[in-house]
């Protein structure tokens, strides 16, 4: 049926009347639309339109991520999304990668280019190094044992232009996609890949002092551990990592 409004329009109208709190989308009174002839809604006249808030891209990322029942669901409503700048520039949605059953959950911050080239999250340099950090304590994306198993994803699904720091308005948006994301996976722990992870769950920065401390986030325990691009610039903080390494091992072997 055509209004005479625009799909953005009509979504901002939608979100309008949300802020100003309806709930339900129905009338006082019942109508029989089988009988009732289609009205014609006037479009909205441009003094109107004025007043109109604009689209809030984090209040559309929310209700789509809401809408998703299971991860397919929710990387077909990434793919949808419009409000992200990142994706016009972006080769591949990067969503992710590993078994869905895994018990620990990696979060990094945003795919490079090789990730952007192979539609995976942690396939470059330093997603080579995750992979023997892991396995060095028995833990692989490819395993079919949920117990041995990782699931990786990012704050960021698409690359950012030259490998640029995410800027705070695409975190923010991206946020409930992220949460919608751990709340259908439903890992045991997730380990936090660096400051941005950190910033986007916790709300803090500064890895250098939350690695290697227990954290909570998004009603469960988080581990924040070095960035492993971080790592290949500064190979003596491995010796932290293999420490944060043998704190996640032992959690998982009293939780097993
Ligand atoms: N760095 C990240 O944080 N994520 C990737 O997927 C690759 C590199």
């Amino acid at each position: 049926m055509d209004y005479g409004i625009d799909p953005h329009t009509a979504l901002a109208l939608l979100e309008w009347q949300i802020e100003l709190g309806a709930t339900e989308a129905i009338g006082e009174t019942p109508v029989n639309r089988y009988e009732a002839a289609p009205v014609a809604v006037p479009p909205v006249p441009a003094p109107a339109m004025a007043l109109l808030p604009e689209v809030d891209p984090v209040l559309v990322a929310r209700a789509a991520a809401a809408g998703a029942a299971d991860r397919h669901g929710l990387r077909a409503a990434l793919a949808a999304y419009k409000h992200c700048e990142l994706k016009k520039g972006a080769k591949s949605l990067v969503f992710s990668d590993g078994n869905p059953k895994a018990r620990v959950m990696v979060i990094g911050e945003a795919p490079g280019r090789d990730e952007d080239i192979q539609g995976k999250p942690f396939v470059g340099r330093a997603g080579q190094l995750l992979d023997r950090m892991f396995a060095s304590i028995g833990l692989d994306r490819a395993a079919p044992d949920p117990a041995r198993a990782l699931y990786i994803t990012n704050v960021l699904p698409w690359r950012p232009p030259q490998n640029r720091d995410p800027e705070p308005q695409e975190v923010a948006m991206m946020l409930p996609f992220l949460e919608r994301h751990v709340a259908l996976i439903d890992p045991q722990v997730l380990v936090l890949m660096g400051n941005h992870s950190c910033g986007a769950l916790l709300g803090r920065k500064g890895i250098t002092r939350l690695r290697g401390h227990w954290a909570q986030a998004l009603g469960r325990p988080v581990l924040p551990m070095f960035h492993p691009a971080y790592l290949l610039r500064n190979p003596l903080a491995k010796r932290e990592a293999w420490h944060d390494l043998l704190m996640l091992q032992a959690r998982l072997r009293e939780t097993a």
